[in-house]
């Protein structure tokens, strides 16, 4: 998709291409964020530069525990809180720490593309169970996946790709399915998208509704860094598994290569915990993007959270699809490679001029696969 995307910028000319493939934010991170980077530069405080105990410096995994302790409403201590290679990493320290060759993961389809080399990392066993009709967890066919070999559950709310927030009510029928086994099953929450969600609406808090909880965040999306590879993991107090865990993730975040999380963004996260960048800017984008799509006559699902835009080909063979869209111009990255066929993610880190200028891509797209059904 990439080479063919640069292929076609070199063919038409970058401004004629619309790239909707990437989800990297194309916000600049809250002005907090920035100035606390630069305090913490000019200060230059002595011996911020050298190694640190493996799970992160003190002071910042007690800040974190703070925000989880407000954020959650439990009591998370700092003893509890690794500092990580971005939320990937946090994901990677947990499978790590957990898995014997063979344990079994279970990951709810579509799902992040990466999940299943995470798994595969540590020698775990992918058990891929899909979403109901609307992408949300069926806690029937998760049930129903569950082998005395299963290790994890990897939960993703707000969703990579499809945009959906899990309820409440869903999680909590999750957590009654869980406490219901004669074995723990482990919850890895990946959340980096929690504080993007739009219309006022909130993320429910998983670790607040499901006993076995591992948190894993980062700030890449909720403040624009994904380049700067800092976020963590946290353990739930109510985890019985707690102490063996604690030590397994200080021990893996060590060998995995990372030794530990990036010192300066450690200390300027100290002080920039809460800050948030503002959601609205790609609220308006969804907003533009899915009306346009819909008028055109796309069936179209406007996303609850995350900067993604599910959509629904208008032909079950989505790579058939997404090939006649780059025909267009536009580019976009096919559902199969979540492993859901049918459907295409556009990410909506993109100018608000380049959405206006690639819906006529959009539409003459629509319009000959239209015209081919008709032929057929
Ligand atoms: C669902 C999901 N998890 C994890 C990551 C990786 O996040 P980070 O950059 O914080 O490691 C991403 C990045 O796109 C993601 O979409």
């Amino acid at each position: 998709m990439f080479e063919e995307g640069a292929l076609l910028k070199r063919e038409r000319g970058a401004e004629n291409v619309y790239d909707y493939t990437l989800g990297n934010p194309d916000v600049e991170p809250p002005s907090q964020v920035l100035s606390a980077l630069n305090r913490v530069v000019a200060e230059g405080r002595a011996n911020m530069h050298g190694y640190m105990p493996n799970a992160g410096f003190p002071a910042v995994r007690a800040a974190v525990a703070g925000l989880l302790r407000r954020e959650t409403g439990l009591d998370f201590l700092a003893d509890d809180v690794f500092m990580t290679v971005g939320s990937a990493g946090a994901c990677n320290v947990i499978l790590k720490s957990i898995l014997d060759p063979g344990d079994e993961v279970i990951v709810l389809m579509p799902c992040f593309s990466e999940y299943p080399f995470y798994v595969s990392n540590h020698s775990g066993t992918l058990v891929q169970v899909e979403t109901d009709a609307s992408f949300l967890p069926d806690v029937q066919r998760i049930a129903a996946a569950i082998t005395p070999r299963t290790r994890a559950i990897i939960l993703n709310t707000p969703n990579n790709p499809t945009g959906r927030v899990y309820p409440e009510q869903v999680l909590l029928e999750l957590n009654a399915l869980l406490t219901r086994l004669d074995h723990p099953v482990l919850v890895i929450s990946d959340e980096p998208y929690k504080h993007l969600v739009f219309d006022g609406g909130r993320q429910s808090e998983v670790a607040a509704l499901i006993e076995n909880t591992v948190v894993c965040n980062s700030w890449s999306k909720s403040q624009a860094l994904p380049g700067e590879r800092i976020g963590y993991l946290a353990l739930s107090p109510r985890l019985a598994e707690r102490p063996a865990l604690r030590a397994a993730c200080t021990f893996a975040n060590r060998i995995l290569g990372f030794i530990n999380a990036p010192a300066i963004w450690q200390l300027a996260e100290l002080e920039a915990l809460d800050a948030k960048i503002d959601v609205g800017g790609y609220q308006a984008k969804r907003d533009l993007l899915c009306n346009a799509l819909a008028a055109i006559g796309y069936e179209v699902t406007k996303p609850e959270g995350t900067f993604y835009v599910f959509l629904k080909t208008p032909i079950l063979d989505d790579v058939a699809f997404v090939r006649s869209l780059t025909a267009e111009g536009v580019l976009g990255v096919p559902g199969v490679g979540f492993g859901r066929a049918g459907y295409l993610r556009l990410s909506l880190t993109v100018p608000r001029e380049m959405i206006v200028k690639s819906i006529p891509g959009f539409e003459a797209a629509f319009r000959k696969c239209g015209a081919r059904i008709e032929s057929t």
